[in-house]
């Protein structure tokens, strides 16, 4: 291997990123959307990955029409250029779908040159963030164990809190080690945010041994709402709205902490490692 090679692998490197939180609509997909607009506004070479096996919904919160898949791509019937989404902001956007499992089932052959593409061509990112759809099944847990660092998201709802320490609860039993951060949603403000955070930290401490960072609050604010119905993210069209500015907070502090950066290729193995492990449970 030249010098030039190996030095290009070695820059081949990101942050990973999954969002997830098991219950439904508790605002996973519009937090991952707007921290990747706001991270590609501020220059990071973004992949936003729909990892939403239900209802893959990233493309329509954009106004998207994706024609492929990854379905596609492990069939051997679209490129992977074919099949990034340019979202706003340069963000890619690689819709997933019901892809990954299968991702076990495609030949060697195939998949050394999707990953490739994904590691050094048209998917490389500094930021890969995952949003891994509601419910704890094996890809969702598959997708999170992959990534550096995982947000969970909840709301202050007694059932969303209790789903929050559920999620904490798996995780860290199968990798003690993972980093997780809260991040709670519709909060009223950030006193409200601190109390659930503290509620369900405290749980987590005496009963799992281990405590989630914190990323704080978004805020409830009927905003988002309009900007789902509008099909464009609420940083670019009401960028001055409360819940805009808490997303650009969150966006911020995944921006500066210094995170390990993981190289992408050992990214996409380890999902693939894990999805096989999870599905075989
Ligand atoms: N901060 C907020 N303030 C007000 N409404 C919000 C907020 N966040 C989310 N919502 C509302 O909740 C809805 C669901 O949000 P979103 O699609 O992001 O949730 P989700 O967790 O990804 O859902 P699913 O589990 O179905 O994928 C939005 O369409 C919006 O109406
Ligand atoms: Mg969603």
């Amino acid at each position: 291997m030249s010098a030039c090679t190996s030095l290009k692998l070695a820059e081949a490197t990101a942050k990973t990123v999954a969002v997830t939180g098991s219950k439904g609509g508790v605002g996973k997909s519009n937090l991952v959307l707007n921290l990747a607009v706001a991270l590609g506004r501020w220059d990071h070479r973004v992949l936003l990955v729909d990892g939403d096996l239900g209802l893959a919904n990233l493309d329509v919160l954009v106004g998207l029409m994706p024609r492929y898949t990854v379905d596609h791509l492990i069939q051997g019937e679209a490129r992977l250029e074919e099949v990034l989404l340019d979202g706003p902001e340069g963000v890619r956007i690689l819709p997933a779908g019901a892809g990954v499992p299968d991702l076990v089932q495609m030949n060697e052959e195939r998949r050394a040159t999707l990953f490739d593409g994904l590691s050094e061509g048209a998917g490389a990112a500094d930021v890969v963030l995952v949003d891994t759809g509601a419910g704890i099944g094996p890809t969702t847990l598959a997708l999170q164990l992959a990534a550096s660092r995982v947000l969970v998201v909840t709301t202050p709802e007694p059932t969303s809190l209790v789903d929050a320490y559920a999620t904490l609860k798996i995780l860290w039993t199968v990798d003690p080690g993972k980093r997780v951060d809260l991040v709670v949603n519709r909060a009223a403000d950030d006193d409200e945010a601190r109390r659930i955070y503290k509620q369900i930290a405290n749980a987590a401490a005496q009963f799992l041994d281990n405590r989630p960072g914190s990323l704080g609050a978004v805020y409830d604010d009927s905003h988002v709402t309009r900007a789902v119905r509008r099909q464009q993210p609420l940083l670019e069209l009401f960028p001055d709205s409360p819940a805009a500015r808490c997303y650009e907070r969150i966006a911020m502090q995944i921006s500066s902490t210094s995170a390990p950066r993981q190289p992408l290729r050992h990214y996409w193995e380890g999902l693939l490692a894990h999805t096989r492990k999870e599905l075989r449970h």
